[in-house]
């Protein structure tokens, strides 16, 4: 089972060869994937060997293979993790049924909206990042990006395989509306807000993949508990290629700190005009941008109360964060849950039965695992003794979604007028200007072993190859 067979067209641990059909259909999907890929993929980085890693098995040590590889030669494939034959359904309504096989039909609609939303995300971050490897700050960067990229094509094909293989013609149609919706356009826009926002720069991307992919991680574990097998077994898998994504953001940022905070020291200065004029990011920019990723991120969520949230628990189809490790009763029907408001002027908390307010439940187990990191973050400048902290805004803080969307927070929670927040908006936001002193920043460096002069490089390389090994060849 968890052999994945290589020698056919589209690489497999599910016998696709066994069902002649859904293999013809998914041979039909496979072209216009790469046509996809080959329009909205990496651009001009299609005849590059890149020092990719490939799952040969989907146990824990499957990701073993690394090889250098051109992208759309990438083995894209279909993995899930092994099927346990006992499992259960273990929360909401249906709690102790034998977990489905099938898509129930009276699950079928929502089933496949919840599997098209996390679909849709997965190529369009790929839009997002098509022109960053024109500005890579290293190979081992551009070597990260390039990972992340291919992964999430390979997210993609593990919803269109299930699309496929579940949920009929239907299925089909919306996998072919996979690869027609793009990042951004005006007429087709990509599903969710934050996947239709640019990722211009390296610091937006490592934000990106710090918090954005993070939500991916959370969507994935909710996933992971569903009732529905096959979708909890493919979101299982793709969870371990998560955690590499929010790695390379994490590193990221962390390493942009460091820089920043070296050149302080040298420099012996706070002042952000100074420091800008060293060719590095001031901390206040690189805040202004996490509070950007971090707002459009929590908006991911969803409303913080919604009747669907409760639909899909009681149902089973999508549980919360590590379900399996709570100790309620895994029904929640007598629970309640706090959420935000506004009344006069200022924010509140309401309790509001917990069944509606899932979305929030994630939201807020999001925000903890977000902390964490900050924290890390945080720890980078204190060791260079830079006194500046950076901070999580509120969460009502630019929010879009949910009853929080349509009023002005700052990011230290207080509510505030339109004229307060047009006053203040550019110290919270980044601002064109923040926007066109980060892009200038960026320039391609191709020699092995080389770093932008706006980032340090990693303490270790990848599959502990020298940091100046040649991830990339170029050709
Ligand atoms: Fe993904
Ligand atoms: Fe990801």
């Amino acid at each position: 089972m968890s052999g994945i067979n290589y020698t056919d067209k589209i690489p497999n641990n599910v016998n696709l060869s066994n069902d002649r059909a859904l293999q013809r259909a998914l041979e039909h999907w496979q072209p216009n994937y790469l046509n996809w890929w080959q329009e909205m993929g990496p651009e001009g980085a299609q005849s590059f060997d890149v020092y990719l890693r490939t799952a040969v098995s989907v146990q824990p040590d499957g990701w073993a293979h690394f090889d250098h590889v051109k992208m759309p030669d990438y083995r894209w494939g279909i993995f899930l993790a092994p099927q346990d034959g006992e499992r259960k359904i273990h929360f909401g309504e249906n709690k102790g049924r034998d977990a489905w096989q099938e898509a129930p039909g009276e699950h079928r609609a929502n089933l496949r909206r919840i599997i098209v939303t996390q679909g849709d995300t997965e190529p369009a971050s790929v839009e997002q990042q098509r022109h960053l490897g024109l500005t890579a700050p290293s190979q081992y960067d551009l070597r990260n990006l390039f990972q992340v990229n291919v992964e999430e094509g390979r997210h993609l094909w593990a919803m269109v395989y299930l699309l496929h293989r579940y949920f009929g013609r239907d299925g089909r149609e919306e996998a072919d509306a996979l690869l027609q919706r793009n990042s951004g356009d005006q007429d087709s826009p990509r599903i969710l807000g934050a996947f239709n926002e640019k990722t211009p720069d390296w610091l937006a991307f490592f934000m990106f993949t710090y918090f954005t992919d993070r939500d991916g991680k959370f969507q994935l574990c909710a996933l992971a508990e569903s009732g529905f097998d096959p979708l909890a077994r493919t979101t299982k898998f793709m969870l371990t290629e998560e955690a590499h994504h929010m790695f390379v953001g994490e590193s990221g940022v962390s390493r942009i700190l460091q820089r920043t905070a070296d050149v302080m020291n040298e420099l012996g200065t706070e002042n952000p005009e100074s420091v800008r004029a060293a060719g590095v990011i001031d901390l206040q920019t690189i805040q202004r941008y996490l509070n950007f990723h971090y707002s459009v991120t929590i908006d991911l969520f969803g409303a913080d109360q919604s009747s669907n949230a409760a639909i899909f628990y009681s149902a089973g189809l999508k549980g919360r964060y590590e379900e399996g490790k709570r100790t309620d009763d895994h029904v929640l029907k007598h629970d309640t849950y706090k959420v935000l408001e506004v009344a006069d002027g200022r924010l509140r908390e309401v309790e509001v039965p917990m069944l509606n307010a899932l979305n929030e439940v994630l939201r807020d187990d999001f925000i903890k695992d977000s902390m964490a990191g900050v924290g890390r973050w945080n720890k980078v400048l204190e060791k260079k003794g830079i006194a500046f902290r950076l901070q999580l805004p509120h969460k009502a803080f630019n929010r879009r979604i949910g009853s929080l969307a349509g009023i002005r927070v700052a990011p230290d929670g207080t509510v505030v007028t339109e004229e307060q927040w047009r006053a203040h908006e550019h110290d919270w936001l980044p601002s064109a200007e923040d926007r066109e002193f980060v892009a200038s920043l960026m320039g391609r460096v191709v020699e092995p072993g080389k770093f932008a002069n706006w980032i340090a490089p990693p303490v270790i390389g990848i599959n502990r190859q020298p940091v100046n090994f040649e991830y990339i060849r170029f050709n």
